[in-house]
């Protein structure tokens, strides 16, 4: 190990560790072979992150025992240190639907890398930006202009300030059960208890508003003040769908308002739901559509906000304002890479209709078990987005352990069926969000035949067992309620 002093700083200051001089890495040596340094250090991870990183999250991962240690990722499965495979039906929560490690995407990406392309220049102008935003608003020809960003949070907070600047006024409608993502501004117009506290204040002039609900709508934007109303087509946390004529309605009502009209389909987008655009499903064309998640083929983030021009117009209204909005990667050459090529495979390996076929599958599978199961109270979800939602039972045996489990944790009953199928059935699934009662299904839309039985048989299996008192499913419950006492 070598000590010198910080020049920059002085002589005064404390002297610094080279890095490439740390006991823990080989000797000037530039590490260039990550394969390798993931296989040397896999086995420390947890104690990384518990160290380093976040503890809690650990914790967790350890409480329910997927701390499984993946290895592994290809296609719509991920593979363990033993080298089990999973079936992931959380996809990275919508980022890989095209599946983990794409080979197209791949090939797009180091073709890049080797091409020595000039990258993020900022005085000049990127090519391969200009080509991907040419490709997406030709698939939504109503739209006009991109803004590229780095996540959907940020393609959130475009989307606030743009419609600020459009409209000279400040006000920001979403809907309740919204998840916008997590920084400040996309924060406020999420509505989760859990996410906002110990954070506000937040964002002023956010106004929340019942989901299908277009009287609560018209209310809020009838005093004119309302710059967007902001709006999830198929809402991710619940997988809550809107009714055959609110999302028209929402868009009618922003027209006659001067509100513009924004889907979020940062999740729905891309295919998700068997339409490139979730909005299609209702004809609709919004104001602004932001994407994120997929758009990266699962390996570099990327969000991008397609708007009107008279909105970008409004932003952009003179040279000196060419870098009022904006951020040193947004536009990266892998990003735009990254999404030319995801939107090549959905349309080569015909993706977004297979979605639409696997998902009717699925979700006919589930109707037919909540018509069995007297814990499983509504199925839904379009494409391969579904919801599978839980609730109290009739029968007084079930209906006492579900009571006793509700009191001790809203929303614990989910996880008696998302461990047995983890743990069981290798399948990597979600609750739709804090005290949900919804599990939601968001894998990869290249799932086979054979996955779909897959999961078929796995939730009937659990879900089955789930109406067994006493069994193993409610014992994994007490061990639940004796950890969540104690927390
Ligand atoms: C609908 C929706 N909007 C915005 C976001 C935020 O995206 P990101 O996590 O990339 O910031 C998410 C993320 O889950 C989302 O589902």
């Amino acid at each position: 190990m070598t000590l010198v002093n910080d020049q920059t700083h002085g002589p005064s200051r404390p002297k610094r560790l080279i890095a490439a001089d740390h006991p823990n890495l080989p000797p000037r040596a530039t590490t260039t072979d990550m394969g390798a340094l993931f296989a040397q250090r896999e086995a420390d991870r947890y104690a990384m992150h518990s160290r380093h990183l976040n503890e809690q999250l650990v914790r967790v991962l350890r409480t329910i025992g997927y701390d499984v240690g993946f290895c592994r990722g290809q296609g719509q499965y991920l593979y363990d240190r033993q080298g089990a495979r999973y079936l992931d039906l959380l996809s990275g929560f919508g980022v890989f639907a095209l599946g983990r490690n794409h080979p197209a995407i791949r090939a797009a990406l180091k073709s890049v890398l080797d091409s020595e392309l000039p990258n993020l220049v900022q005085m000049d102008v990127s090519t391969l930006a200009g080509i991907l935003a040419e490709r997406l608003v030709a698939l939504a020809p109503y739209l006009d202009k991109v803004c590229f960003t780095n996540s959907g949070a940020e393609a959130v907070e475009a989307a606030v300030k743009f419609s600020r600047a459009a409209t000279g006024r400040s006000g920001i409608v979403s809907c309740e059960h919204a998840f916008h993502g997590l920084s400040y501004g996309a924060l406020s117009l999420s509505d989760d208890a859990m996410f906002r506290s110990r954070f506000e204040p937040l964002l002023p002039d956010c106004v929340r508003i019942p989901f299908n609900d277009l009287g609560a709508l018209e209310k809020a934007l009838h005093g004119r003040t309302i710059a967007a109303f902001i709006v999830e087509p198929i809402q991710g946390k619940g997988v809550n769908l809107p009714s055959a004529d609110y999302l028209k309605g929402a868009a009618e009502l922003c027209r006659r308002h001067g509100t513009l009209f924004v889907a979020d389909e940062i999740q729905t987008g891309l295919g998700r739901t068997g339409r490139f655009l979730a909005v299609e499903h209702w004809n609709v064309e919004p104001d602004m559509v932001l994407l994120a998640k997929a758009l990266s083929g699962g390996h570099v983030p990327v969000g991008a906000v397609l708007t009107r021009k008279h909105v970008f117009d409004k932003v952009f209204d003179r040279m000196e304002r060419a870098f009022v909005h904006g951020s040193t990667f947004g536009k990266n050459d892998l990003a735009m890479a990254a999404g030319i090529a995801t939107l090549d495979v959905l349309a080569a390996d015909g993706l977004i209709d297979k979605a639409a076929r696997s998902g009717e599958r699925l979700l006919q599978a589930f109707t037919a078990m909540a018509e069995r199961y007297e814990l499983v109270h509504e199925t839904r979800g379009k494409g391969l987005m579904i919801g599978v939602q839980f609730g109290s039972p009739c029968s007084f045996k079930l209906k006492a352990s579900w009571n006793l489990l509700e009191a001790a944790s809203k929303g614990l009953f989910c996880q008696l069926i998302t461990i047995p199928l983890f743990k069981e059935h290798r399948i990597l699934t979600q609750v739709a969000g804090h005290a949900s009662h919804t599990i939601k299904l968001l894998p990869s839309l290249t799932i086979s035949e054979a996955d779909c039985d897959w999961i078929i048989k796995a939730f009937e299996a659990v879900i089955g067992a789930s109406h067994r008192v006493p069994g193993s499913v409610w014992s994994l419950g007490k061990s639940l309620m004796a950890h969540s006492m104690r927390a």
